[in-house]
């Protein structure tokens, strides 16, 4: 089974790197196109795949295209493989905030699946969410697989992707200024900022595995909470301070202004 993927950049990249080194495609079968030369020079380097500046010929051997462009290329890229593509080559678009139904409008007689990951897809650590007009086909379980090889995947309805693009994609960066706070308060104390940031990375990876396995968080908040102690005097003051209100209030903020774009 062969699967094309168009655009090779920051996340074409970390896909196609996940793919070449995963059980489901042999980096031979895997053919990308970009009209970058030097990105598909650094991508058949790194994953020894197969290269072509021609969409076209690219996508003519494929069950799977992957789009990795931006926005602003999608319509011109559809343009112009819309005439060569067969009806049971299966299109998945990585582009944000363009509905499976805006793409069919331009190929309607493919079946179209939305992917949406995150930039720690660069890390093989993305959260991605999958979605189609219908969630129960197997392809799009397969597709689900394909970006379980850059992090974890999940396949949620439609509608849920303005909601998954704020927790997934923007929680990015609201951890990573939260990490930032607990930071500078570790410099503060007295570390160098490098050695506070590389103690509250690790104290955040430690405490999402904490509770990877289902675990209420606030099980492990008890875990680290001892009566007149320290932490609860800390997240107190916190909490005084409208830690969780703030927190709630930036995501449906994030979530209102999202609400107001096109599509889904
Ligand atoms: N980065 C992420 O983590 C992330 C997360 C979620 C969703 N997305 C979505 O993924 C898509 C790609 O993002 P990205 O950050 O990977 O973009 P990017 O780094 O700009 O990569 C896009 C690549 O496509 C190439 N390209 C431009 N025109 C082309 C054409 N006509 N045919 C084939 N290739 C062409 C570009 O080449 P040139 O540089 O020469 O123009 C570039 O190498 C976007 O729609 C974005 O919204 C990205």
């Amino acid at each position: 089974m062969k699967v094309t993927v168009i655009g090779s950049g920051n996340l074409g990249k970390s896909i196609i790197s996940g793919l070449a080194s995963s059980e489901l495609f042999d980096p031979k079968n895997i053919m990308v196109a970009d009209a970058s030369p030097e990105n598909l020079e650094i991508i058949k380097e790194q994953a020894g795949v197969s290269v072509t500046s021609n969409n076209v010929e690219a996508i003519k051997d494929s069950k799977w295209i992957i789009l990795c462009i931006q926005p602003r290329i999608l319509e011109i890229v559809l343009d112009e493989i819309k005439e060569h593509l067969r009806d049971d080559q299966i299109l998945i678009s990585t582009v944000t905030g363009v509905t499976t139904d805006e793409i069919n409008e331009f190929v309607p007689n493919n079946k179209v699946i939305r992917a949406m990951p995150n930039t720690a897809a660069i890390q093989q650590q993305s959260m991605s969410f999958i979605c189609a007009n219908n969630n129960d086909d197997e392809d799009v379980e397969f597709v689900r697989k394909m970006f379980g090889t850059i992090g974890k995947a999940i396949i949620i309805e439609q509608r849920l992707m303005k909601p998954a693009t704020v927790l997934g994609a923007s929680g990015t960066a609201f951890f990573l200024r939260f990490l930032r706070a607990l930071t500078q308060g570790g410099v503060q104390m007295g570390f160098h900022p490098h050695e506070a940031q590389e103690i509250v990375a690790q104290v955040a990876i430690g405490a999402a595995s904490l509770i990877e396995d289902g675990t209420q968080a606030e099980v492990e908040v008890d875990n680290v909470t001892t009566p007149q102690g320290c932490t609860i005097e800390g997240l107190n003051a916190m909490e005084h301070n409208g830690m969780s209100s703030s927190v709630i209030k930036g995501v449906m903020a994030a979530y209102d202004k999202i609400s107001n774009i096109n599509g889904q």
